[in-house]
């Protein structure tokens, strides 16, 4: 298993490129089932969660080639009906195949995927929306399985405790393109990767419309043709290299990115004191004097992501003040909160809530990582503790950052990735 060595206290300077969002190229690879037609899909980032989603579309009976470092091609002349638990436990994220499968075949096995650290991953509101449909879904011994005939458009909420799902509207979404009838999808997520899969899903023949905001309309068609598309930029990605420019005090430019998917983001910076200036497509950080400690929480888009919580209370953990940070998506997303602690970091949790206390310095630690945000936080914190921390089990980095240890040493970092069979 690799291991990340960083050298910290080297102030970060300079650009770095984007790459494609992880979240979009999931479900769109997954919508790619849904023509028989080929399908031309380009910034596709190179990360071990989308090869396992290549792995279960080749299962699936998808000719997959790859035209160049971030360009596929993928054709579904056939697909088979069944996807199992041993493809499907390695990501979570496969439980967005229901949708395409029930879209093209009108039937499907889908293995229902596993918790994860990140707390319980219930699938209640996917199954309520597809059965709106008339999908005819029952779970038998640990499947998903429906065999429904046409389906029917309707009007359905997705409103849920944490409110909407971003996958769940994605399935109904792909599986009401080829219905029959009008759609209505309430309380539908609003992310800019549910508009990206209904941007792909258009551009391949669908009707849709309303995405981006909490109501989306879908008028089924008759049939999907192939596409040629370009995934939007990860603004996870970029949020998590900004940080690691205003954690080190350093000035880092982000490039490729859409500023607007990262305000919730460039306001936690601003209210804390960095310089933030965003162009049409770039986004840099400094320092400009003193910082503050900020309190901020979670929730859906167009609030503060939940996929940034680890990374932004890193930053809170070196920041002068207290803050308070509230997370409302995932409330036992904290695995991050031990190993920041180990590094000195001052945390106090209260259910969903940590109250931290900013500290001088962190010191470096062997720290393990346990899930992708965490680790990311993790590598943030190893940037400007002091000493070398050591951080395990890296292999969660390299499922949602391309190349992340590479593109922080082209910024100054010090970090060594050591290889180990
Ligand atoms: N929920 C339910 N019932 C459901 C579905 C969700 O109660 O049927 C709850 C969840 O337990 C959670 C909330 O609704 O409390 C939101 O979950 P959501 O369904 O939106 O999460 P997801 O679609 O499974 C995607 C991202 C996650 C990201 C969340 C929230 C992908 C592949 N994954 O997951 O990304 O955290 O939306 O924005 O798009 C990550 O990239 O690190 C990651 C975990």
């Amino acid at each position: 298993m690799d291991r990340i060595m960083i050298h910290g206290g080297k102030p970060l300077a300079g650009e770095v490129h984007i790459s494609g969002s992880k979240n979009s190229t999931l479900p769109i690879l997954a919508a790619t089932l849904m023509t028989s037609e080929p399908c031309t899909v380009h910034h596709v980032p190179n990360l071990s969660d989308v090869r396992f989603m290549l792995d279960i579309l080749k299962y699936l009976g998808a000719e997959v080639s790859q035209l160049d470092k971030n360009t596929l091609r993928i054709q579904a002349r056939e697909v088979k009906d069944v996807a199992p638990y041993d493809l499907v436990r390695k990501m979570r994220a496969s439980v967005c195949l229901l949708g395409p499968l029930i879209a093209r075949l009108k039937r499907c096995k889908v293995s229902v995927p596993g918790g994860c650290v990140i707390g319980p991953r219930p699938i209640d509101l996917h199954i309520k929306g597809l059965n709106s449909l008339g999908t005819n879904i029952t779970l038998e011994e640990g499947y998903v399985v429906s065999n429904s005939g046409e389906l029917q458009g309707t009007t359905l909420s997705l409103g849920g405790r944490h409110g909407s799902t971003v996958l769940g509207t994605d399935n109904v979404m792909m599986a009401a393109t080829l219905a029959r009838g009008t759609t209505v999808i309430e309380h539908a997520a609003c992310e800019p990767e549910v508009i990206d899969l209904a941007n792909f899903l258009n551009s391949m023949g669908a009707r849709i419309t309303g995405h981006g905001t909490s109501s989306i309309q879908v008028e089924g068609v008759d049939r999907l043709k192939g596409s040629e598309y370009r995934i939007i930029p990860d603004r996870i990605e970029a949020g998590t290299f900004l940080v690691a420019g205003a954690i080190t005090q350093g000035d880092v430019m982000v490039k490729d990115v859409i500023p607007q998917h990262l305000q919730a983001i460039l306001r936690l910076f601003e209210n804390a004191g960095f310089a933030v200036e965003s162009g049409d497509d770039s986004v840099r950080i400094c320092c400009n004097g003193t910082t503050q400690a900020q309190d901020f929480a979670t929730s859906p888009y167009p609030g503060f992501p939940t996929d940034m919580q680890a990374q932004a209370m890193t930053l809170m953990c070196v920041t002068p003040g207290m803050s308070v940070v509230t997370e409302r998506v995932f409330p036992d997303r904290f695995m991050h909160v031990a190993e920041l602690q180990r590094m000195g970091a001052q945390i106090e949790m209260e259910t969903a809530t940590a109250v931290i206390k900013g500290v001088d310095h962190l010191s470096a630690a062997p720290v393990m990582a346990s899930d992708l945000r965490a680790s990311a936080a993790l590598i943030i914190a190893g940037l400007v503790a002091h000493g070398d921390t050591e951080v395990l089990r890296v292999y969660h980095i390299d499922r949602g950052y391309e190349h992340m240890d590479k593109k922080l040493r082209t910024l100054g970092a010090r970090i060594e990735r050591i290889h180990e069979s």
